[in-house]
């Protein structure tokens, strides 16, 4: 493993970098200390052609204008806050709302849009944030720190650990777009992506959850053999009419250890991605809003739905649904959570 640091671009006089985790056969991951964003992963087709599987950009100037979270790492709050407000210990808290009437990924200048402080280890990269009081509306001085590894047989894991000195709630994600056939000019609906999930949350026509956990079970939503992502996305679904397509948490089967949440098979390049994850929850994002505006890497325009997400997360709006697994961070304690991305090449 090496990890190669170089200049990425400049913010406000400073110089950003960019870190290049390489494993032994030129397999890599690139990531930047701005919003803590990979910028690509580089890894072989069934005939051992390299290719990148995600979606981004060339430069760091396109990232600090972009609004689509390309790569980025989210926080304090992952996903939606309904209204932008909740009720903490008797004490209400209004955060911006920047999605309509709602709260999104940790408000405008949320996790994605700050400049992280970076140390290179010997197989990856340590970023940390510390996010003051009061920053984006959210209470209590919290002290993050994110960890990416690559490793020799080309698993990326993402390791999140936070710290607060008053009630705060925490839920941090990763929102890269992936395109496993690394030729993001054509869409991932034949992508086959199985989930081992036989929940998800449905819900109402601002995109939050209406707090029930509905049966995968007869629906487009159930993804508990591989299928590919477009066979039931044009249906008609009622759950599909806000989001146009997937856009939906589903309820993993884990039980806090880390455990597969997620397998996507790639048919014509052989590439798999296999997501491991802590997390209860995994946000499955089709790509939806995407329509060609944003140009990303070698002047390709991102299209409806070339590139999709898998974010692992705790549910949406958890500050305000008591029935969904807590995201307050307390005093004294402390948040952890772990992501595994891990490619391979189907056999068959
Ligand atoms: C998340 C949201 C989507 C959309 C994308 C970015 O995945 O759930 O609705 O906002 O981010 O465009």
């Amino acid at each position: 493993m090496t990890v190669e640091r170089a200049p990425f671009g400049e913010l406000d006089g400073n110089v950003v970098e960019m870190f290049t985790m390489r494993a032994p056969g030129g397999a890599e991951v690139r990531v930047t200390p701005y919003g803590g964003a990979i910028l690509s992963i580089r890894v072989p087709d069934r005939d051992g052609r390299l290719g990148d599987v995600v979606l981004g950009f060339d430069t760091l100037a396109e990232y600090v204008a972009d609004t689509a979270y390309f790569g980025a790492l989210i926080g304090r709050h992952a996903n939606r806050i309904r209204g932008g407000r909740f009720s903490l210990d008797g004490t209400a808290h209004q955060l911006p709302v920047n999605n309509g009437q709602n709260h999104l990924h940790g408000g405008p200048r949320g996790f994605h849009k700050v400049l992280w402080s970076a140390r290179p280890l010997a197989d990856g990269v340590a970023l940390e944030y510390t996010s003051p009081s009061g920053d984006e509306g959210y209470p209590g001085n919290l002290r993050a720190t994110v960890t990416y590894r690559w490793s020799a047989d080309h698993a990326l894991s993402v390791d999140y650990e936070a710290e607060a000195d008053a009630a705060t709630p925490v839920n941090l994600t990763q929102h890269t777009y992936f395109n496993l056939a690394g030729d993001p000019a054509r869409d991932i609906l034949g992508h086959r992506l199985q989930l081992n999930a036989d929940r998800f949350t449905p819900v109402d026509d601002t995109l939050i959850p209406t707090g029930e956990m509905a049966p995968v079970e007869g629906t487009p939503f159930d993804f508990r053999q591989p299928t590919p992502i477009g066979a039931q996305i044009g249906d008609g679904h009622a759950q599909f009419d806000a989001p146009g397509g997937y856009d939906h948490n589903f309820v993993l089967r884990g039980d806090g250890s880390l455990s597969l949440g997620a397998r996507v098979v790639e048919p014509e390049s052989g590439r798999v991605l296999e997501l491991l994850t802590t997390e209860p929850g995994l946000q499955f994002y089709s790509g939806n809003f995407l329509n060609g505006e944003a140009v990303g890497k070698g002047g390709v325009p991102y299209r409806h739905r070339c590139g999709f997400c898998l974010e692992p997360q705790h549910f949406p709006d958890a500050p305000n649904q008591p029935a969904f697994p807590s995201t307050i961070l307390r005093p004294g304690e402390r948040y952890t959570s772990r992501t595994v991305y891990r490619f391979s090449v189907a056999v068959d």
